[in-house]
């Protein structure tokens, strides 16, 4: 939804950056960033999440690895690949191990892919440049047999050293493996050299990772790359055999491994293809084109860039090895599809794995970074890797023909282990049907970025491109929307969702109350406040609100010009806050006032970001709450003072349950709770309603005759005013129900906790569920002309019976809707009665815009609306 533990650091660490720019070749970035209590907070933050380093596993086969990088060509037409092969061991020659990421455009253009601030990248530059893969670097070939060969192909945003770990098993078991870097723009970088010169002079081009263009469909682009990236692997197999044969081959990379020492080396019999995610694609694509590929090993492979037609072009074997998490019922359908015919295809799942099991980036980083990342599943890293490992050699054994023992991990093929599974996951009931997902291929962060950037423009946007009900994938969690009636039912009346669930997290960031005590409390709590201000109880209300209304509204003189959302905060954060919490509580002193006014605010405003982000990096947010919590700690001592009676304030009553039931402090906290409650929503929707009834003449004229006929002509100081009074002004109640209407929360949640079945797909548990009053509202199946201001629409509603139009889902609904709804519309009336009996109004302004940015409860304002007032004759 908003920005999260990250994605803060990173916008800290971008406004660092921008006072004390530095050069990415400094040692200690840091040092140039002046020392601040953030600079240390961010520093250690740093250190925690990078320096818990580990190692890329050695390989476990009988053969030492070596390792070169060869150019074949140095244009971009060319080939680049790592090479991993058995090595041998001379105890006259020196080798090193292999530099893991050899650039630091690699590291740039990766941090650039998964959307990372530049600065990042550069902190990614220097904990990482001096990883090493387990592998001699140069070291010489071992001769004295053929060796099988196997062709791996990255995946998106990837490049040719990202898969040592596993490239250096191959090869410690007796393959060569070469790891070709792809040129289609899919990786988050690569380099070729322009011209001999630019060769001589080690002058790289490199190609940055691309976006996709919004002119051609996803598929459309993805389909390009994925032919250019098969066309890449035959070509780096001819050559590759080129050498083999003993023809004259120039690696174009420096480097005194003599290429010689490969001929004859390779079985031309036994070569396979091999790749992750997009390079499982690639690697299908490529047995389609290439038969000297003998068969294809899936590493989690994405189907989605591959063509219809080509399901029925493969002949050679497949064995798809997925991770449990990645894996959607429709990426497996496909993957099933090349069950059919008479070759072999298999498929296993690793429990516990993520996508990112497969590349490196799973043993390099700790546990911090695992888990923001996804780099790391619950099953440990060499588990799965030698998982992998295994089943593709005996897999390989098979199919190549090879004279090996690798036939003793023939179960793994068969999914015949604790860790495996045979098939997949994602075709079982959990997720068969699940709704279509809006994800990045940025991991944990999702579409977060997106999401966040427009929160209420995506919502729509989503739904028109995705249907009635769709999930958002977005900084580790899945929230599914629904948006039409089927959907609402489950929202509000299935026994599968539930209310406390999804909130309890952010009653606990922004008030502090433990979840435990706030789910023993709230089913007693509710039944309180549902009693205290229901319909049948407001008159225990209305005399003080009135009474409050008439007073402050005697503080704006005869006349005076003022933003209007200030005068109507200026009224009516009294009023309500003495008829909720009894006098006392609400400052009485200017100066007081003022500092209330902007604790609230700012409270108020950080509300949607408190409730998801830790409060170490909301310094002023939390501030404000612990003004707010120290004023009302100040009240608790009159509140016990109150001896039991029929007459106690709601916030007397609330009080009192709570003491009952623990022994901490938790009073002040609920008081923050219910303040915020009374205040947020209520304030701002009597602005929209007064703004909306002075921008239509028609409506103002209408409502204003009913004022007159009612209350008598202008010019009295005080009026009577009872409820039955208002019963008589209609129109009054339709309006502030219609700009309630307009302006609604923009999402309410419930968490789903038994898998739901909503039209034809099954939300698992864990989802957020959500819905959009604010979108359901403006959708014109449900209200017609639905973004017009027409109170008269409400006619229709039996407000007599307590009812609201269909689908008004401003207040929630099911078991805990608003309690405080009937109070909040009776204030608002009350107030809009009362100010436009005494006061006519000039507008000063063009009608307000809504904060769209703002999702949850009622949107503020974002542009003013100035008014001028004078006393009415
Ligand atoms: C027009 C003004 C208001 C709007 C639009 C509004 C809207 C809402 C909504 C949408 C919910 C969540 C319901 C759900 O998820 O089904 C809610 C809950 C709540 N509202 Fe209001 N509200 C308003 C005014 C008030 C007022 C004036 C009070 C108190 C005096 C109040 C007290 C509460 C409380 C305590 C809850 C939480 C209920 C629970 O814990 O189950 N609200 N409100």
């Amino acid at each position: 939804m908003t920005p999260y533990k990250l994605t803060v650091i990173i916008c800290l660490c971008g406004c660092l950056v921008q006072v004390h720019p530095f050069d990415w070749t400094d040692l200690d970035p840091f040092n140039h960033i002046k020392s601040t209590e953030w600079y240390h907070k961010i520093k250690n933050l740093m250190s925690t999440t990078f320096n818990d380093k580990h190692q890329i596993p050695r390989g476990k086969g009988n053969y030492s690895v070596g390792c070169i990088d060869l150019m074949f060509d140095f244009s971009v037409k060319g080939s680049l690949l790592r090479l991993y092969y058995p090595s041998r061991d001379s105890e006259d020659d020196v080798h090193h191990n292999t530099v893991w990421i050899p650039s630091k455009e690699y590291f740039l253009g990766l941090s650039k892919f998964l959307g990372l601030h530049k600065l990042m990248g550069k902190f990614i530059t220097h904990y990482f440049s001096s990883v090493t893969s387990p592998a001699n670097w140069d070291a010489p070939l071992k001769n004295g047999e053929k060796y099988p060969l196997i062709i791996f192909s990255h995946g998106l945003g990837a490049f040719r050293t990202v898969y040592s770990a596993l490239g250096i098993d191959l090869a410690s078991h007796g393959f060569i493996v070469a790891a070709v870097e792809h040129r289609d723009e899919s990786a988050s970088a690569t380099f070729y050299f322009e011209d001999e010169l630019a060769l001589q002079r080690n002058n790289k081009t490199w190609l940055p990772y691309k976006q996709l263009s919004s002119e051609m469909t996803e598929y459309a682009q993805r389909h390009q790359q994925v032919l250019q990236r098969a066309e890449e692997c035959s070509k780096a197999l001819n050559l590759i055999l080129d050498i083999n044969e003993g023809k004259a081959v120039e690696n174009a990379l420096n480097s005194s491994f003599n290429l010689q020492q490969l001929e004859d080396m390779i079985d031309e019999n036994k070569i396979a293809i091999m790749g992750h995610s997009f390079g499982g694609a690639t690697a299908i694509q490529s047995l389609s084109e290439d038969n000297r590929f003998r068969c294809a090993i899936a590493l989690d492979a994405w189907m989605n860039p591959l063509s219809d037609e080509l399901y029925s072009k493969v002949v050679q074997p497949i064995f798809f090895i997925n991770s449990e998490r990645f894996q959607t019922a429709e990426n497996v359908m496909k993957m099933r599809q090349f069950y059919l015919g008479d070759k072999e295809t298999k498929m296993i799942t690793i429990k516990g794995s993520v996508h990112q099991n497969f590349p490196d980036f799973t043993f390099v980083t700790g546990k911090i970074l695992g888990y923001i990342f996804s780099l790391k599943g619950n099953i440990d890293s060499d588990v799965a890797i030698g998982l992998t490992s295994k089943a593709s050699l005996a897999f390989l054994q098979k199919h190549l023909d090879l004279q090996r023992n690798f036939d003793q991990w023939d179960p793994l093929i068969e999914g015949e282990d604790v860790n495996l599974m045979r098939d997949s996951n994602a075709g079982s009931q959990n997720n068969l049907h699940r709704p279509p997902c809006i994800r990045s291929w940025i991991p944990w962060i999702g579409a977060a970025f997106k999401f966040g950037k427009s929160p209420l423009e995506f919502i729509e946007q989503a739904r028109i491109k995705y249907g009635p009900i769709f999930t958002i994938f977005a900084l580790g969690n899945r929230i599914t929307f629904v948006t039409e009636e089927e959907g609402f039912n489950v929202f509000f009346k299935s026994k599968e969702v539930n209310f406390e669930n999804a909130v309890e997290d952010h009653i606990y960031r922004t008030v502090s109350i433990p979840r435990n005590i706030f789910l023993t409390l709230h089913g007693p709590l509710y039944g309180l406040m549902k009693n205290k201000m229901k319909m049948s109880n407001l008159y225990q209300f209305s005399e003080k609100l009135i009474e409050g209304a008439h007073e402050q509204l005697e503080s704006l003189g005869t006349n005076g010009n003022q933003e209007l959302y200030n005068l109507v905060r200026n009224t009516l954060y009294p009023v309500t806050v003495n008829a909720v919490f009894g006098k006392g509580l609400y400052p009485t002193t200017q100066k007081k006032i003022q500092e209330f006014h902007e604790h609230f605010k700012i409270y108020d405003d950080g509300f949607q970001y408190g409730s998801q982000i830790p409060e170490c990096f909301l310094r002023k947010w939390t501030k404000s709450k612990k003004w707010l919590l120290n004023l009302l700690e100040q009240r608790i001592s009159d509140l016990e003072r109150v001896e039991s009676s029929d007459d106690l304030t709601m916030m007397q009553m609330i009080y009192k349950t709570v003491r009952q039931e623990t022994k901490e402090l938790m009073p002040p906290k609920y008081a923050v709770l219910m303040l915020w409650a009374s205040l947020s929503n209520s304030v701002p929707v009597a602005y929209w309603t007064i703004a909306f009834i002075l921008y239509h003449p028609s409506v103002y004229k209408n409502l204003m005759e009913g004022i007159t006929s009612v209350f008598g002509e202008a010019g009295k100081n005080e009026i009577e005013m009872s409820e039955n009074d208002l019963k008589k002004l209609p129109l009054l109640k339709w309006c502030v129900l219609e700009a309630i209407r307009l302006v609604s929360p923009g999402i309410i949640a419930r968490k789903v906790i038994e898998p739901v079945k909503i039209l034809n797909y099954t939300v698992p548990s864990g989802d957020i569920l959500m819905m959009s009053p604010f979108w359901v509202h403006r959708n014109p199946k449900y209200f017609s002309e639905p973004e017009l201001f027409k109170p008269e629409r409400w006619e229709k509603a039996n407000l007599e019976k307590n009812a609201f139009l269909d689908w008004f889902v401003a207040f929630g609904g099911g078991k805990y809707p608003c309690p405080g709804r009937w109070l909040a519309i009776l204030k608002i009336e009350i107030f809009v009665a009362l100010i436009f009996y005494k006061y006519q109004f000039k507008l000063l302004d063009p009608f307000p815009k809504k904060n769209v940015n703002q999702i949850m409860g009622i949107q503020k304002p974002a542009t003013p609306c100035r008014v001028e007032y004078k006393c009415r004759k």
